[in-house]
């Protein structure tokens, strides 16, 4: 009885005195550093730019389960494509004190600042997917985005070797958008040059949204009286607006058309004929990397990026850059279905089942 009371006497002291230095801060800090010693829960904080888009649902869903599986919690915000709501979500992340920071940026340039911010107070910042530009910023995940455009590019002309091309860009305030182009351009120049291909308009799409990208399509449909061989859209939300204003003028199907990311609605677009190509990234591969990288950053570990780096105008960025694949109906199952980042059935529901590969 009286060993009994002891134990819980002890047991109450021993929480308060966990509960006065989790209040004061005392026995541990709350920076980034902190989190090498002692036990306590690796905190990540995550500024994502738009999860509006279904690709960032992927990556936010694996990431948190893979943050998990290393111990590490996560604290999510998303600013919904606004630099100002991203900036403050951040800062925020910041004074939650999480021992790193993750960003997703919608504008690589305007959110360079939280870099030093973040820094101040000991945190570490990975640059996830997008680059951020002009700053200090530690590591930087992403795929080969120059191969991604070289992928459309190479799918388009061989479907496509002459005629009216529109190039259809990404979001100008992604640095992403701009590497897609140069890819595109590595393999469309050349024909260009010999005077196979005329490229009829150049057009970036805000934020990437698909009702801005059926506008511009529209407007380059009437400029050109119809006359448009192929759309270089770099990802699939651009192309699928793109591809509606098509439709509205009978050429879905007839157009050749790139996109990227392996949406739902992309796959079944390219298993019908619709779209001609989609690049798939491995999220599982980048989340999974990302959590690791950030989990070694948040202990002050040394991170592998095998000299792999990345110049973002103030300083070369260790880099860890991923490998894409390009993806048509012919390898569609072979690729996004067998990886199970898509299900059989729904890329191929509009398919009839005598036309359906084997499952
Ligand atoms: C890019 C990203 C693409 C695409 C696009 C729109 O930065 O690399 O995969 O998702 O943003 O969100």
């Amino acid at each position: 009885m009286k060993s009994k009371k002891m134990i819980k006497l002890l047991g109450i002291t021993l929480s308060g005195i966990l509960m006065f230095s989790a209040l004061t801060g005392c026995g541990a800090k709350t920076s980034g550093q902190a989190a090498s010693g002692g036990d306590k829960k690796i905190k990540i904080g995550v500024s994502m730019d738009d999860l509006r888009l279904e690709r960032w649902q992927h990556d936010k869903d694996i990431f948190e389960a893979e943050a998990k599986k290393l111990g590490a919690e996560v604290v999510f915000q998303s600013a919904n494509g606004d630099d100002t709501t991203q900036m403050s979500q951040a800062e925020n992340l910041i004074s939650q004190g999480v021992n790193v920071l993750v960003i997703i940026p919608h504008n690589g340039e305007s959110i360079a600042p939280i870099v030093e911010e973040a820094h101040q107070n000991k945190i570490k910042v990975l640059s996830y997917d997008r680059l951020i530009t002009n700053s200090d910023v530690d590591y930087y995940v992403s795929f080969d985005n120059v191969k991604v455009g070289e992928l459309q590019g190479k799918a388009i002309v061989d479907k496509t070797p002459k005629g009216n091309y529109f190039m259809m860009g990404g979001s100008p305030t992604d640095n992403n958008a701009k590497l897609f182009r140069q890819g595109q351009m590595n393999v469309i120049k050349p024909y260009v040059d010999k005077g196979d291909i005329k490229l009829v308009g150049d057009q970036w799409v805000k934020d990437w949204s698909a009702e801005e990208a059926l506008k511009i399509m529209e407007n380059a449909l009437t400029a050109n009286n119809n006359k448009i061989d192929a759309v270089v859209a770099s990802n699939d939300s651009t192309a699928g607006g793109a591809i509606q204003a098509l439709q509205a003028q009978g050429l879905s199907g007839k157009v050749t058309i790139s996109g990227q990311d392996a949406d739902t609605a992309a796959c079944q677009r390219v298993v019908e004929g619709i779209q001609s190509m989609t690049v798939y990234k491995p999220i599982k591969d980048i989340a999974a990397k990302a959590a690791e990288m950030a989990v070694k950053m948040a202990k002050g570990e040394e991170v592998q990026t095998n000299g792999s780096v990345t110049n973002n105008g103030q300083k070369d960025v260790p880099s860890v850059l991923l490998t894409p694949v390009a993806v048509t109906a012919d390898n569609m199952n072979d690729t996004v279905v067998k990886d199970g980042f898509q299900k059989f059935d729904d890329v191929y529901k509009n398919v009839p089942q005598d036309k359906r590969p084997s499952k």
